[in-house]
């Protein structure tokens, strides 16, 4: 059985004084929940929310990871900088990394490992342009994977994120059916790479569009085991609702 993960990606959302009232009212309502809660915040604002979730089940996790240790990258931040913060998991990959700031998958894999190395879990986002959608959904989105999880040995060490680029940011999820089509292939081609047992361990999520009114449907899926979540997570009873989505 694998254990449902709902991630939160705050984007370049909330200053100080917003992230504290969102956490605090955040840490009661999904105080009984049963799946792993991450909010990945921006990086000013880690030193606010540490504290804050210390103690509750709540988890910390960043948006993005160098794939050095350091050295002079002007504008980036090593893992090691984010273990100082208690930060559990990374966003690596997301599609706005690769559309508006032309990152590729090789260096994405290069960010997963950094993560790996210093005991932090990469969320690795893949996904395909509408554009792509009607022509090669499935061989773009397995070129994505292998060559992201090029040098990933354990791949229990990482958990995938399915987010199809027409989804985000929209007025339209994929459906539930699209979704499940999509995970169940990128378990293939885990399965493929690695092997049956890593395919059944891996947690592969859905994002673009969850909201609380269609989390439960993509979480009855049989390849779904959480999601990744943009805007619907940036309030507190809306964000709630969707991690006790069992209660629905
Ligand atoms: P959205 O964003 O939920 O606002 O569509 C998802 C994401 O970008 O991870």
């Amino acid at each position: 059985m694998r254990k449902p993960i709902i991630v939160g990606n705050w984007k370049m959302y909330k200053n100080s004084e917003e992230a504290r009232k969102l956490v605090e009212e955040l840490i009661p309502l999904v105080k009984d929940a049963t799946s792993d809660i991450v909010v990945c915040v921006p990086f000013p604002l880690l030193h606010v929310v540490q504290p804050l979730i210390k103690g509750t089940n709540i988890t910390l996790g960043a948006q993005n990871v160098s794939w050095e240790d350091e050295g002079a990258l002007t504008g980036e931040v090593s893992a090691k900088m984010l273990k100082d913060f208690d930060v559990k998991y990374v966003i690596v990959g997301h599609s706005e990394r690769k559309r508006v700031f032309g990152e590729k998958c090789r260096e994405i894999g290069m960010r997963a490992v950094q993560a790996v190395k210093n005991g932090i879990t990469p969320i690795v986002c893949v996904g395909e342009t509408l554009e792509r959608r009607n022509r090669d959904a499935k061989s773009y989105i397995k070129i994505q994977l292998l060559e992201v999880l090029e040098d990933i040995e354990d791949i229990s060490k990482v958990v995938i994120a399915y987010e199809p680029v027409w989804a985000i940011n929209g007025i339209k999820p994929a459906t539930k059916e699209q979704a499940e089509e999509m995970c169940a292939f990128i378990r293939e081609v885990i399965k493929e790479k690695y092997c049956e047992e890593a395919a059944d361990v891996v947690r592969i999520q859905y994002g673009g569009s969850v909201n609380s009114s269609n989390f439960a449907d993509f979480m009855a899926m049989d390849s779904i085991d959480g999601g990744l979540i943009g805007r619907a997570c940036l309030d507190a009873k809306e964000f709630s609702k969707i991690i006790n989505y069992q209660d629905k």
